[in-house]
């Protein structure tokens, strides 16, 4: 069942656990995620990107995950979020389709600016009923640092200023950086769990939410969940499980390689499957509807 991603996180907030956030590219990533939810019974949010909806168009792929939702698991409550939206006319695309929830990126924006947009991007959203994660602090990319050393005092949350942010944009959730980056990254070597516990604590307990974990090792998402994150964004880790899956499938198959593009895609959805999985369990998502 399509549902408000306040709700899902807010559930998760107060059970002490976190859900997942995925990025979907296309079928079989969506029917991966809808199926893993649907065996933990497990809430879930479904995110797509600026990038996704171009390539695979954006009312295309919210009906892909709206359909697969109503068929497949009609009774996991499911979330359809816009990732890193970066502009106005992205977010007025998304709701205009159908998105519960987007999130509005500033985080590269001067705070003023960041506070102006995501104010309006509020305004929009609220009429709408449609929920708005924002983000203070930057989360970096892969390869954003060359291969010099980051300094992560220019990309950290500053909690005194995420609970003014907080407080006068109206958001319904936080995306945090405290040593988190994009990619499979050399992060932060500790994750600045104080500053996470000092934003949890300014911010009057508002879900907060950590991008580019999905690599981390179990022991820092259970820190960091028991400091106040209930949502994780899990790309990588998908992308990667998918491109492993269809590499080793082929070299496998050697000369006599199957034609049938479906063997290699279900295989490939399997192994997605098997990630996300994975990771619901890991963040205590599993049995929680
Ligand atoms: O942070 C979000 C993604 O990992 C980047 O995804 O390549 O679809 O923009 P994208
Ligand atoms: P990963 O690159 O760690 O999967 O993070 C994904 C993300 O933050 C998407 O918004
Ligand atoms: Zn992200």
């Amino acid at each position: 069942m399509i549902t408000s991603v306040k709700e899902i996180l807010a559930k998760a907030k107060e059970g002490g656990y976190a859900v997942g956030a995925f990025n979907t590219i296309n079928l079989e990533t969506t029917r991966a995620i809808v199926d893993a939810a649907q065996e933990l019974r497990s809430p879930v949010i479904i995110q797509v990107t600026e990038k996704t909806m171009e390539y695979a168009g954006g009312r295309m792929i919210f009906n892909i995950i709206k359909n697969e939702v109503e068929f497949y698991a009609p009774e996991v409550p499911v979330g359809i979020h816009l990732d890193h939206g970066k502009s106005f006319e992205i977010i007025e695309r998304a709701v205009e389709i159908g998105f519960t929830s987007v999130m509005y990126d500033g985080s590269r924006k001067k705070f003023a600016d960041n506070l102006d947009i995501t104010k309006k991007v509020v305004a929009l959203c609220k009429e709408k009923g449609v929920d708005v994660q924002g983000e203070l602090g930057s989360v970096p990319y892969l390869g954003e640092a060359g291969t010099g050393e980051i300094n992560w005092d220019e990309y950290m949350t500053d909690p005194g200023q995420a609970a003014t942010f907080v407080r006068e944009s109206g958001i319904d959730a936080l995306a945090v950086a405290i040593g988190n980056a994009h990619g499979f990254f050399k992060e932060r070597e500790v994750p600045d769990y104080d500053r996470l516990e000092m934003v949890n604590k300014s911010c009057d307990n508002m879900p907060l939410v950590l991008h580019g974990a999905s690599d981390w090792e179990d022991g820092k998402v259970k820190e960091v969940i028991s400091r106040g994150i209930c949502c994780f964004n899990v790309d990588t880790a998908i992308r990667l499980a998918f491109i492993n899956s269809v590499i080793n499938s082929t070299k496998n198959q050697g000369r006599s390689i199957s034609f049938d593009v479906r063997n290699l895609l279900g295989e490939a959805r399997e192994a997605v499957k098997d990630v996300v999985k994975q990771k619901m369990i890991l963040f205590g998502s599993d049995g929680k509807i």
